[in-house]
């Protein structure tokens, strides 16, 4: 062990970021606009307003202050969980018998488990300051539904949940918690929507997918008085407000007198990777630092590194606006068998651009690989992982190898996005060696390709 570095680093709350970093500032090549379906014009902010809280559409469209503060209310709650810990892994160093060494931010340490909360409480926050009633939203395994429905909670608005129907069934005590904390839960597609009634009538029997349960939360935001929609990821916004995990980190790590050489992390809509890497990335495109970076995705959902960079629909029911990023194509659905998180068909635009540029590097793993990762990262560090976090662990462990092949000394960073107690019927199928790995063919991501609007 280090002497001078100590397990854990903790930034004291006065260091705590009081603005939020905004990447697009600083990116040569923006990100492309969101376009309406209907004009395949870019969004202005009164369409977007009909959807999203005003703050947000103009967080949303903010492509030239580098920096944004973080209101005092929403501090005020950050207090309660961060800043988080930037966690030195030395007993997963000295188990692999690396000379690199591995750091962790670990934004598990809240009660909703997850970095989600980052986004919840600040869209909360807007939702209650523009004086609505309510939310809604999509929730896949349900981390950021459970975190949203805690920012809800605190600042009392209501908040109406479409939670994958697949989840639903699996995670009962996922579903409970929300409904705790005060929020109404529906499998998705449901019969309570147009777009849900669409959906199941041309596949019955469908377990659902991120893309129908956005389609179906928009659908009620929009025709329900007082309430809007809000989004756990992909949006532009989402990575500003996850950009504390990166700031923080910095911070830490300059207080060390540190630097990473890579920075991994995994990537579902793109938001903890987005917010993790932003100042880094920063530094970077300012031509002050570099940095590599990786983003970690499942080999069966695999959308940056088999998916195609173009406008493609958000959502299943094809209501929402068109982004352009890498996807598989909104119809995609993950095979069954996928039990590892981060499903959805498409990567944030800020990301697909950075990648596009080459600035970013992006790796896919399969779900046995990352559950041995999540297990023995378990047993030596006593943190039981979130699936999706896994993924990033994975990569991190493999990269942390090739330095004991090399000798070289590197520093690795990743992202532990949060811990997975709510996925043990995943665990218990990857102890009982049941889990399997499904890979896409080309024939099945031609079909996804083949919905993509012509743009
Ligand atoms: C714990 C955890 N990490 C990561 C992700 C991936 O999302 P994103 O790419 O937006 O960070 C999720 C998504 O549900 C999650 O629950």
């Amino acid at each position: 062990m280090d002497k001078n570095i100590p397990y854990k680093t903790y930034l004291e709350e006065s260091e705590m970021p009081k603005q939020w970093y905004n990447v697009r500032a600083d990116m040569k090549n923006k990100p492309a606009p969101l376009l309406n379906p209907a004009t395949l014009k870019p969004m202005t902010a009164e369409e977007l307003g009909v959807v999203f809280c005003d703050e947000l559409v103009d967080q949303e469209l903010n492509t030239t202050d580098a920096y944004i503060d973080i209101p005092e209310e929403i501090r005020e709650f950050y207090k309660m969980y961060r800043p988080s810990p930037l966690v030195r892994a030395y007993c997963l160093e000295k188990a692999l018998g690396t000379p690199a060494k591995i750091y962790y931010k670990f934004e598990g340490n809240n009660t909703s488990g997850s970095h989600k909360l980052n986004s919840a409480i600040a869209q909360a926050y807007y939702a209650k300051k523009q004086g609505l009633k309510g939310v809604t939203t999509e929730t896949g395994a349900g981390q950021w539904g459970t975190a949203l429905s805690m920012a809800c909670a605190y600042f009392g608005l209501d908040c109406k949940v479409y939670m994958v129907k697949v989840s639903y069934e699996q995670k009962p005590f996922r579903r409970e918690v929300m409904r705790t904390y005060g929020a109404s839960v529906t499998p998705s597609p449901s019969d309570t929507t147009n777009v849900g009634r669409k959906i199941l009538a041309e596949h019955p029997g469908t377990t659902g997918s991120l893309g129908c349960a956005i389609s179906e939360a928009v659908e009620v935001a929009v025709g329900s008085e007082g309430y809007r929609y809000v989004l756990g990821s992909v949006l532009n916004q989402v990575l500003l407000h996850q950009s504390v995990i990166g700031l923080e980190s910095l911070a830490a790590f300059e207080k060390l007198g540190e630097k990473p050489d890579i920075i991994i992390g995994c990537a579902g809509g793109g938001s903890n990777l987005g917010g993790l890497i932003s100042p880094f990335m920063g530094q970077k495109l300012r031509g002050e630092a570099d940095y590599r970076f990786i983003a970690v995705e499942p080999a069966s959902c695999p959308s940056l590194t088999r998916g195609k960079y173009a406008y493609d629909y958000c959502d299943t029911g094809m209501v929402c606006p068109l982004a352009k990023m890498y996807t598989l194509g909104s119809g995609f659905i993950p095979s069954a068998n996928h039990a590892g998180g981060l499903r959805y068909h498409g990567m944030s635009s800020t990301l697909s651009q950075l990648y596009d540029d080459k600035l970013m590097e992006a790796v896919s793993v399969e779900q046995t690989k990352v559950f041995e990762a999540a297990q023995q990262f378990a047993r030596i560090e006593g943190i039981l992982p979130a699936p999706e976090s896994s993924h990033a662990i994975r990569v991190a462990i493999d990269e942390a190898l090739k330095c004991k092949e090399t000798g070289e000394e590197k520093t690795i960073l990743f992202g532990l996005t949060g811990t997975g107690y709510f996925d043990m019927v995943a665990y218990q199928k990857f102890n009982d060696g049941e889990m399997s790995d499904y890979i896409p063919t080309d024939d099945d991501l031609a079909k996804g390709f083949a919905g993509l609007p012509k743009v």
